[in-house]
C-alpha cells in the first residue's frame, strides 16, 4: 500500500542530561536522515519529537543536583533543543511533556481507557522506603535482574539482558534513594491487561515480519514468555496527576504518558493533527533505541489498541547501542562524546560527525566509534573522496572557462555508460533509505562520488585540454552535473554541506530527489560561484587531544568512585582500638629476607627498645631507600615467627585505590622516637 502521508516519530528523550553521540547515531540521525529523503520526495510528513521530563531519572537526577525536578528539565530541555538543531535535526516540533497541551492530552487518554473499563484496578504490594517516606519505582529501586543475573537492574527493565520488569521481581533490592532494603506496603494501581489482549498484540506483530530483524525477535521473545499486567501508574508525586478519584498522590507511569507525548506534539504543531494519527493512509514510523523496542512494540501499540481510534506503528526501526573507545556510553560516568563540546573543537564540522556515525550506524549489532575512525573517515573518504572530486570539477570549471558551465557537444561512449551508471543512483539509495539501511545508502552516495573521481581521473582534463579542447568541455559539464546530483542525494545524510555545495555551484532553485536523475541541472553559460573546500583534513594532535580528554576523564572518575567504597573490613569498637599501643619508631636497618618476594626484615628503634619487624612491603620500598625513615609501630602485638625470624611488631601501612601501601607516619621534626599515637 502506498501511504498518503507520514508519522515519524524520534524517542523522546529524558530531560536529565545533554545529548551525546549514542542519542544521535542511535535514533535522531537515522530519523533525520529519513525524514529529509521523505522530504526531498515531496512527501507529506511530521516529524515529531520533545523532551521526556517525567519519570524517576529526572526526579534522581534533580536530587543528585540538588533543585528542583522542573529546574532539570528546564536546563535540559533547552540544552537537548539546541544540540539537535546545532546538528541539522529537523523536527518539525520540539515539544516536551511538562506543556500543558501534554498533560492535558495524556490525562484525557487515561480517562478514555478508564471509562472504557480497560483497566484492571487492583491493590498491590509495592516497594517502599521507609526513610525516604515513599513508594519506590522503576529507577527508584534496584537489584539483581531474575533473567540475567545483572545486578544493576531497575525495577522496570534490565538493561544489560532488555527484560521489561516489574519491581517486585528483582532479587535482593534495594531502594536507590537510601540504599536500604525496602519494605513491601499496598497501594491501589491500575492496569493494562496486557495478558488478556495478547492474541491482538500477537497477531499485530506477526503481521510485521518485515520489521528489522533484532526488533522482530525481541518483539517474539516477549511474547513466547506471556505478556503480564502491567501498572499504568505510580505512586509518585512527579508526573501527569491520574485523573481519577481515589488516585491522589499518583501520577501516570512515564511509559504511559511519554508515547503520548508524540500525539500532544502533533497537536501542539498542526490542527489537522488527527489526519497524522488516525488516517489509516498515514504512515506512523518510530525510531528509537533498542532499550525502547517492548514500549514502542507492545505497551503503547496496546494502548492505542484499548484507546481504538488511533492508527497502529507500521515501522519500529529499533538500533543497537553505539560504544565508545570500547566501552559503554555512560552519562554518569562522564564517558561520551557530548554534542555541545564537540562543536567547541570541531566548528562546523557538523557534517563530519554525521557522516561518521551513519557510516557507523549500529544498525544490527553493537558498534563503536573510536577517534581513529573518525580521523579516517574524514581524511579518506570526506575529503579524499567526496571533496576531492567536487573540488576538482570546480577549480578547473574557473580556470577553464571562468565558471560558466560549458557546453557538452558530443557524448563519447564511457559518457554515455556513466550517464546511465549515475541515473540509477536515486532509486538505488532511496531503496536502501525506505528500508531503514541508512549505512548502505551513505556508501552508494560515496560511490558516486567515486565514479566521479574516477570519471576525471581516466580522462585526465588537464591534460587534454592542450589538444582536445571540445572533449574537455564535455567532461566538465559532465562532471559538474554529477556535483549537481550530489547536492541532492547527499542532502539527507550531509545537509550542511548539501548547502554549502548549492551554494557554490550557484543553484537558485530548490531541487528535488527526483531532479537527480537528470542531466542537465546546469545549463551551459551558467556562472558557478568561487570554490572553497568542503571538507578539511584532521590532523592527528586534534584525535590525539580527543583521546586525552576522554582518558582524563576516565581518570577522574576513578579517583571519584573512591569516595564511595565501603569500607572493607566490619565495623571495631574504640575499646579494642585504644588496646592498641602505637609508637614512633625509626628504620636503623633493612634487608630483603632471602626466598621472598615480598618480605624486608627491618630494624626498628622504637624509643624505649630496637627491635626486629618482619614486613610485606619488598614490592613498595628499596632496603636501602627506607633507612631512616619514621614509621608507626605497633609494639604490644604477640611476637611472631615469620621465615624463622622473631617479628616483634607491626609498621602500620596504609592502603590507597589501587592496593599500594605507604607509610604512615608523621615529620621527623615533630615527634620523637616512642612517642605514642593517641
Ligand atoms: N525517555 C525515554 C528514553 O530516553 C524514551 C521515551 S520514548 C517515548 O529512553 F515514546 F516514550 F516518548
Ligand atoms: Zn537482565
Amino acid at each position: 500500500m502506498k501511504f498518503k502521508r507520514y508519522t515519524v516519530t524520534a524517542a523522546l528523550p529524558y530531560a536529565n542530561g545533554p545529548v551525546h553521540i549514542g542519542h544521535l547515531a542511535g535514533c535522531y540521525l537515522p530519523a533525520d536522515i529519513y525524514v529529509r529523503y521523505l522530504r526531498s520526495k515531496v512527501e507529506d510528513v511530521k516529524f515529531i519529537c520533545g523532551s521526556d521530563e517525567h519519570g524517576v531519572p529526572i526526579t534522581i537526577k534533580a536530587k543528585k543536583e540538588g533543585i528542583t525536578p522542573q529546574q532539570v528539565v528546564d536546563k535540559y530541555h533547552k540544552m537537548m533543543a539546541e544540540a539537535f538543531n546545532e546538528f541539522g535535526v529537523s523536527f518539525d516540533i520540539y515539544s516536551r511533556t511538562s506543556s500543558k497541551i501534554h498533560h492535558e492530552t495524556a490525562s484525557e487518554f487515561f480517562k478514555k481507557l478508564y471509562d472504557k473499563k480497560v483497566f484492571v484496578e487492583e491493590v498491590t504490594e509495592q516497594y517502599f522506603d521507609e526513610k525516604a517516606n515513599q513508594f519506590l519505582a522503576d529507577r527508584y529501586i534496584v537489584g539483581t535482574c531474575p533473567k540475567c543475573g545483572n545486578e544493576n537492574a531497575y525495577g522496570d527493565q534490565c538493561e544489560k539482558c532488555g527484560s521489561t520488569l516489574n519491581a517486585t521481581d528483582l532479587i535482593n533490592p534495594k531502594s536507590a534513594l537510601s540504599g536500604e532494603k525496602p519494605v513491601l506496603k499496598n497501594t491501589k494501581n491500575w492496569f493494562l491487561p496486557l495478558d488478556k489482549m495478547q492474541p491482538q498484540i500477537e497477531s499485530y506483530i506477526d503481521s510485521h515480519k518485515e520489521w528489522k530483524s533484532n526488533v522482530f525477535g525481541q518483539c517474539k521473545s516477549w511474547l513466547n514468555s506471556g505478556l503480564q499486567p502491567r501498572a499504568m501508574t505510580r505512586d509518585l508525586d512527579w508526573g501527569v496527576k491520574v485523573p481519577v478519584e481515589g488516585a491522589e498522590g499518583k501520577v501516570l507511569y512515564v511509559w504511559f504518558d511519554a508515547p503520548i507525548g508524540y500525539i500532544s506534539a502533533t497537536k501542539e504543531l498542526t490542527p489537522d493533527w488527527e489526519l497524522y494519527w488516525k488516517d489509516k493512509e498515514t504512515k506512523l514510523v518510530h525510531f528509537i533505541g533498542k532499550d525502547n523496542i517492548v514500549f514502542h512494540c507492545i505497551i503503547f501499540p496496546a494502548m492505542l489498541m484499548a484507546e481504538g481510534s488511533y492508527i497502529l506503528p507500521e515501522n519500529v526501526p529499533a538500533n543497537e547501542f553505539l560504544n565508545l573507545e570500547g566501552d559503554k556510553i555512560s552519562t554518569s560516568r562522564n564517558w561520551a562524546v557530548w554534542l555541545h563540546e564537540y562543536l567547541v573543537d570541531f566548528k562546523d564540522k557538523q557534517d563530519v560527525l554525521r557522516y561518521t556515525l551513519c557510516a557507523n550506524a549500529p544498525e544490527s549489532k553493537d558498534n563503536d566509534f573510536t577517534w581513529k575512525d573518525f580521523q579516517a573517515k574524514n581524511n579518506n573518504e570526506l575529503v579524499a573522496i567526496l571533496g576531492n572530486f567536487v573540488n576538482r570539477t570546480l577549480v578547473l570549471t574557473h580556470k577553464y572557462y571562468e565558471g560558466k558551465v560549458p557546453e557538452a557537444s558530443e557524448y563519447t561512449k564511457v559518457d554515455l555508460l556513466l550517464l546511465e551508471e549515475i541515473s540509477k543512483y536515486p532509486a538505488k539509495i532511496a531503496a536502501s533509505i525506505e528500508q531503514y539501511r541508512f549505512r548502505e545508502a551513505l556508501s552508494e552516495l560515496m560511490n558516486l562520488a567515486r565514479l566521479g573521481n574516477k570519471y576525471l581521473a581516466d580522462n585526465e582534463p588537464w591534460i587534454l585540454i592542450k589538444t582536445d579542447e571540445k572533449r574537455v568541455q564535455t567532461i566538465m559539464n559532465v562532471s559538474l552535473q554529477i556535483s549537481a546530483n550530489l547536492t541532492v542525494l547527499m542532502e539527507p545524510f550531509l545537509p550542511f554541506t548539501s548547502v554549502k555545495l548549492s551554494n557554490m555551484l550557484n543553484l537558485n532553485k530548490e531541487l528535488k530527489w527526483n531532479d537527480a536523475t537528470r542531466t542537465d541541472l546546469l545549463l551551459a553559460g551558467h556562472l558557478i560561484n568561487t570554490a572553497s573546500l568542503l571538507f578539511d583534513k584532521i590532523e592527528d594532535e586534534a584525535i590525539v587531544a580527543q583521546v586525552q580528554k576522554l582518558e582524563d576523564s576516565k581518570l577522574l572518575n576513578e579517583e571519584n568512585n573512591v569516595a564511595m567504597i565501603e569500607p572493607s573490613k566490619p565495623e571495631t569498637s574504640f575499646d579494642d582500638f585504644s588496646k592498641m599501643d602505637i609508637r614512633i619508631g625509626t628504620i636503623l636497618e633493612a634487608e630483603r629476607v632471602p626466598k621472598t618476594d615480598k618480605l624486608l626484615k627491618l630494624l626498628i628503634d622504637t624509643g624505649i627498645d630496637k627491635r626486629t619487624v618482619v614486613s610485606g612491603i619488598a614490592g613498595y620500598y628499596k632496603p636501602e631507600e627506607i633507612i631512616g625513615q619514621q614509621v608507626c609501630i605497633l609494639v604490644n602485638l604477640a611476637p611472631r615467627k615469620i621465615k624463622g625470624i622473631e617479628s616483634q611488631g607491626m609498621i602500620l601501612m596504609a592502603e590507597n585505590n589501587k592496593g599500594e601501601l605507604s607509610f604512615v607516619a608523621a615529620t621527623k621534626d615533630t615527634m620523637n622516637n616512642g612517642g605514642a599515637v593517641k
